[in-house]
């Protein structure tokens, strides 16, 4: 039980230097390495969603949110067709699935749409973050390649 939990903590460790190896700097300039810039912005304002919604801050969703709304928009263009890299884990199939790749960015756009509406509504923003996250899921399990274990 306890060599386990300290196996998991280690690689846990491990993955987040390989995370932190794997990024911007030995991502070559151009669009390879300004989307990996763009999914942690995503991913950083996927996080304050989650956190505005806990409090019931508007502000910091709709602020988030904008920022999703557009970085959403900005995903296929920095796909274009063949940008593989070892350092990358997008997957070939993004190309070969490429209308259902953009609906997916679609999706994200319009669940970010989603939390700004249930904002301006005075509605509750805990239910607008399943449809956020069901998107970077599907995304992510079609075409970005898994962690290494
Ligand atoms: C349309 C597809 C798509 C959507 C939607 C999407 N992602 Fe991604 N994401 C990818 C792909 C593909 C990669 C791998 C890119 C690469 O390595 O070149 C990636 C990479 C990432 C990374 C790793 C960045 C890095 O290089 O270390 C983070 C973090 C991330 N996404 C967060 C999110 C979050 C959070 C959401 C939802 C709020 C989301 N993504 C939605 C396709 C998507």
């Amino acid at each position: 039980m306890r060599n386990s939990l300290i196996v998991a903590l280690v690689s846990v460790c491990g993955l987040t230097l390989v995370v932190a190896a794997g990024a911007s700097e030995h991502l070559p300039a151009g669009p390879i390495h300004d989307r990996h810039e763009l999914m942690e912005g995503i991913g950083a304002d996927a996080k304050a969603i989650g956190g505005a919604a806990k409090i019931g801050d508007k502000a910091a969703a709709v602020a988030a949110a904008t920022r999703m709304q557009s970085a959403a928009k900005k995903i296929p263009a920095l796909f274009p067709k063949g940008s593989l890299h070892e350092n990358s884990r997008a997957k070939p199939e993004i190309w070969e699935n490429w209308d259902r790749f953009v609906e997916l960015a679609k999706d994200l756009e319009n669940a970010a749409g989603g939390v700004l509406k249930v904002a301006a509504e005075g509605g509750e923003l805990g239910a607008t973050l399943r449809p956020v996250f069901a998107t970077c899921k599907g995304c992510h399990e079609a075409f970005r390649v898994p962690e290494e274990e």
